[in-house]
């Protein structure tokens, strides 16, 4: 075993960081307006089905890949399966975990940002011109938004930079228990509130028309491996810095299980508050920016609700940024050679590079579109719903196929037989099926 290798001092440190890579704006930004768009409850049971048989399965994959591996994204696979290609689906993950971060530090951004003027009281009531108008001349603005993308990435950045012990394990021991108590304390708050009950009903009441959008599974797919952070190797990279000791599944299930906990509970806490304040719920991207604020500032305590709101979204972000930096990091250190400043640096330089683009296409470069998506939208949907998957469904190749049997149990770590095969066929079998299916339908969907 080698000596130098960075690992985590305790297997809680583990676990809480695993968390707060996947707790994050996929549970409250991206899920509620994604759930919003697709009819609330409809969209959450497919959703719920996709993170139990696909979603947990894949990430304890990804784990015991990582573990197994030992090295970063790119080197792990290159320990299991030497002078083979399959160091490419590491390739494409650090690509990916490089992109993700440059369209998810621009929303951090903003949630810094809102902080801020929650903090000052500028936004406690509603701004001249109202919220979306703000928000619209605040996204607009070619110079101040990158301003705070890049404090945000300088916050992750000097907590990656000291490593995965001094910085990244003892900054999630911090942030996770503080998400979690504000957490409830929101929803609990926001359910006693006139007209929550509709709201739970939206999330809870099923519109079964909808089974047929082949768009539902495409999305719910996507989401499920965007908030588990499943398919780039960020999860792999986290658990390669795990002692010979420590158990695997358990991990899986209880960072599935929070994720899942999180998201529900985001849906809760804004559903019941956009339909108590009789507002729209498929407002996509914005709905936290312009639709809470709203709420917020005719909320009895709304100022104290607002502050805690964005100090949530913030440290959230936060733990995943981190998840999402350390990727690269771990790979351009490990597999490059350089030292873990230099890597930070660098691989924060180019992410912040990166994703001006996608802040420049709220203003000046907003006529660059496809499909009606501007620059932020394509690549959160492509990473989404093509970059994680296609990841995700190689590590399951990799694991079920290249693999044998034996050493896919070892890595897995299931003591259980029938546990055991339940799993292996899920990854062997069902999710390439399932996987595949969804591309089909999509493709076919979109064309007639
Ligand atoms: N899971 C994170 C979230 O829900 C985002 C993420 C995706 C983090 C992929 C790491 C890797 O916000
Ligand atoms: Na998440």
């Amino acid at each position: 075993m080698n000596q130098n290798q960075d690992q985590w001092k305790t297997r809680l440190g583990f676990m809480l960081a695993a968390m707060g890579s996947a707790v994050g704006l996929g549970n409250i930004w991206r899920f509620p307006y994604v759930t919003g768009e697709l009819g609330g409850a409809t969209f959450l049971i497919v959703y719920l089905a996709f993170v139990f048989l696909i979603g947990i399965p894949l990430l304890l994959n990804e784990f015991s890949i990582g573990k197994a591996g030992q090295k970063d994204a790119v080197g792990s696979f290159q320990n299991l399966a030497p002078n083979t290609k399959w160091h490419w689906t590491g390739f494409m993950g650090v690509i990916g975990g490089i992109l993700i971060l440059s369209f998810y530090s621009v929303v951090a951004g903003w949630s810094l940002f809102y902080l801020y003027k929650y903090l000052t009281g500028a936004y406690w009531s509603e701004p001249d011109g109202g919220y979306g108008m703000v928000f619209d001349e605040w996204i607009s603005n070619p110079i101040l938004p990158l301003l705070w993308q890049a404090l945000f990435l300088g916050v992750t950045l000097f907590i990656v930079i000291r490593g995965v012990k001094g910085g990244i394990e003892k900054a999630n021991a911090f942030l996770m228990p503080v998400l979690a108590v504000l957490m409830i304390f929101m929803a609990g708050y926001v359910l006693t509130l006139d007209g929550a009950l509709e709201g739970v009903t939206f999330l809870f009441q099923p519109d079964w028309s909808q089974l047929s959008n082949p768009k539902l599974y495409l999305t719910a797919l996507g989401q499920s491996f965007f908030s588990l952070s499943i398919g780039v190797s960020g999860m792999l990279t986290y658990a390669s810095y795990l002692k010979a000791k420590d158990r695997l599944p358990g991990a899986a299930i209880g960072v599935g299980v929070m994720d899942t906990v999180f998201a529900v509970i985001a849906g809760i806490m804004i559903f019941p508050a956009v339909f108590s304040f009789g507002l729209e719920v498929n407002e996509g991207p914005p709905l936290v920016f312009i639709t809470l604020p709203s709420i917020f500032a005719s909320m009895p305590l709304g100022n104290v609700v607002g502050i805690i709101f964005f100090v949530l979204l913030t440290m959230a972000a936060l733990s995943s940024a981190i998840s999402l930096l350390e990727l690269p990091v771990a790979f351009f250190k490990r597999t490059i050679g350089m030292s873990r400043k230099a890597a930070t640096y660098l691989c924060t330089s180019i992410i912040f590079v990166l994703g001006i683009a996608s802040s420049l296409g709220f203003g000046i470069w907003s006529g660059v579109t496809i499909g009606g998506q501007n620059i932020l939208g394509m690549i959160d949907y492509l990473t989404a719903n093509f970059v994680l998957p296609f990841g995700a469904l190689l590590m399951a190749l990799f694991v079920g196929w290249y693999l044998n049997r034996e050493q896919a149990q070892k890595n897995s770590e299931i003591e259980n037989p029938l546990m055991f095969n339940i799993w292996y066929i899920s990854i062997k079998i069902i999710v390439p099926v399932v996987m595949i299916i969804i591309v089909i339908a999509n493709i076919f969907g979109y064309t007639a």
